[in-house]
Order: structure tokens, then sequence, then C-alpha cells
């Protein structure tokens, strides 16, 4: 088996993976998004402190596995450095003094995994990685081949989500709760213009998109609100789409995944089932639970690692917080 941590961000989760099924044989996870929510935001240092906390009283419900373990893995990259921290020492901790090897795993091809999670893996595979801190179009063909094709070039579609609820002063994370007030919202009221929509490019921009909501909220009501949010969430879908499609035209997807936190959002789901349908192209999506981070995906991308004997001695790891796939 082996023991997974993940603390990459404001989530402290551990999970116990068996190597030969795959099975999940243990998963818990402490969110912070309380703490962080009156401040908008993730607080690295805070979100360290309370890693420090939660990662030791979730180990305290693994030890009756400790035998049992052949390595332990850790999320070393990418993340905040603070927070990565946490994990990656008690990674080292957990291999000295058990005597087995650390399995360093980036966290982006964690989020890749979170689809095959207790399953085979199924390559070639076209996916939408779409984050926190991340927003990228990724081919993967194989565990080791995994090509980033498009990113963004400021912020990513999961924190302009956030970004546009501290401005209506909602809370954290944004995602769920800008989602929730779309709901109420209409079509009509609001016009966004589509980031790089006259662009050749196949990237993606949130900045502009933030700012155009920004003096949209200033200027108007929180009875508004709602329409903006649903006007917001379709501009941000709409460049998602625009973007994919002009890539598609090169580049037809055998198999097509959407995988990160905000892949939970169900109006995003909707349009990229929408244009799939008309490739005749498959999408994959992992379960909702696994869509934010979590030491599942990890412990499944672990087992990969493991197999091609990518183990490490403790003092070899090292946090990249800027490392990208
Ligand atoms: O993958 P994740 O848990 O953490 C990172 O690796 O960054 O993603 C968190 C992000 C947050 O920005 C959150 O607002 C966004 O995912 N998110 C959503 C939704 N649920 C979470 N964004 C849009 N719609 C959602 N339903
Ligand atoms: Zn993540």
């Amino acid at each position: 088996m082996i023991l997974s941590i993940e603390s990459s961000c404001d989530d402290s989760s551990i999970s116990i993976t068996e190597i030969e099924t795959k099975k999940l044989i243990y998963h818990k996870k402490i969110s912070q998004e309380l703490e962080h929510s009156k401040y908008g935001g993730v607080v690295p240092e805070l979100a360290s402190r309370l890693h420090a906390i939660a990662l030791p009283a979730i180990l305290e419900e693994c030890k009756p596995w400790f035998d049992q373990l052949k390595a332990i893995a850790v999320t070393n990259e990418p993340g905040l450095a603070v927070t990565l921290i946490e994990g990656v020492t008690m990674a080292k901790a957990l291999s000295i003094a058990l005597n087995i090897p650390v399995l360093p795993i980036n966290h982006l091809k964690g989020h890749i995994y979170s689809l095959f999670i207790e399953k085979e893996a199924v390559f070639p595979l076209t996916i939408l990685l779409v984050s926190g801190g991340h927003t990228q179009v990724i081919e993967v063909t194989s565990h080791k081949d995994m090509t980033t094709v498009a990113t963004t070039m400021d912020d990513s579609y999961g924190e302009s989500f956030d970004k546009v609820a501290k401005m209506m002063g909602l809370g954290y994370p944004g995602g769920p709760l800008i989602e929730k007030l779309a709901h109420a919202g209409d079509a009509s009221h609001f016009i966004f213009t589509v980031p790089l929509w006259q662009s050749p490019l196949i990237a993606f921009s949130y900045s502009g998109l933030k700012n155009q909501v920004r003096l949209a909220v200033e200027a108007n009501n929180p009875i508004d609100y709602p329409d903006i949010a649903y006007a917001f969430q379709k501009t941000a879908t709409d460049h998602l789409i625009q973007k994919l499609k002009k890539y598609f035209k090169s580049r037809k997807p055998h198999r097509f995944a959407i995988v990160g936190g905000a892949s939970a959002n169900l109006y995003l789901r909707g349009e990229i089932e929408k244009l799939l349908s008309t490739y005749n192209t498959a999408l994959l999506l992992a379960p909702l639970e696994f869509c934010a981070d979590n030491a599942a995906m990890i412990g499944r991308c672990a087992v990969e690692e493991f197999i091609r004997g990518n183990h490490l001695a403790y003092n070899d790891i090292t946090v990249n917080p800027r490392c990208k796939l």
C-alpha cells in the first residue's frame, strides 16, 4: 500500500491506496474553506498552520496500515511553498520512521489521475484542467507523455470565480457560490466581451473579464448580482468553448476529460457536452467528490510512479512551488 499526502493549497488530505488493485483503502480530507472565507481567498501562512494541525490528526487514523506501507507519496509541486512544505516534511518523517521511500507527485498529474481512481487509466486523452491555479489544455498519450498545448496568459478560470465572489462579498471558494447565484440570474441584462475572441491565439485570459465584472458590480446594486453572475459564468465558459473549438479544427479529440476543482461546474460540463456531441467524442469526468484537491488522486498517480520505480530517498525530495506539468 501507498500512503499519500496532499497539502498544496487549503485542503489537508491523506489516502491509502492498494498498489496491485488500485483500491482506495482510506481517504480523508479536512478543508479550510471556512477559515479563509472571511479573507475572500487563501492566506498561505494561515493555511500552513492549519495543515500542521489537521495532517497529524488524520495520520493518527492511518496507523493500523503502517506495517503494510511500501512508500509515502506526497504532492511536492506546484502549489504554495509554505503549505507544500507541511506535507513534504511529514512524508520525510514517515520515510525515516518506517524506512520506506518517498514518491514525489506533481499536483497537476494528480488531477489527471482523479479520472482513474480505482480504475485502469486510458490514453490518449485531451484534457481541460480548470483549477484555482491553472487553466490548461493537455494532450496525454501515456503516463510519461503529457504536453500542455494551451494555457492562460494571466488568471485561471477557477480563480476568476473566486475574485468575482470576493467583489460581491460572497466568501470563498467563489466557484460554487457564483454557480449557485447564477441559477437565479437572467441572460439578457448584462453582456460581457468574450476574452481574446478575435485573437488567433489558442490561449486563455481572465484578467480583462474580471475587470468588466468589477465595473458592473461597482455600478449596480446587489439585486443585480445574480444577473452579473450569470453573464460572467457564461462569458468565462464561452471563452473556453471558443478556444477549444479553434483547437479541435487542427486536432479532433479522440477522448476528452475535464479535471480540477472547477470541473464540478455543471454549466461548464453542459457546454462541453454540447461541444463534444458535434465530434462524437466521449467525455470523462471524475466523481464530484474528487474534482477538488484530494489525496485519493495523488495516491492513484503514485501507484503509476511506484510501478515505474520513481521513488526517491527522503533527502532527495524538494519542494517546487512554481513547477508546471
Ligand atoms: O483543483 P482545486 O481544488 O485547487 C487548485 O488546485 O487550485 O480548484 C479550486 C478552484 C477554486 O478556484 C474554486 O472556486 C473552483 O476550483 N471551483 C469552481 C467550482 N467549484 C470549485 N469554479 C467554478 N464552478 C464551480 N462549481
Ligand atoms: Zn488542485
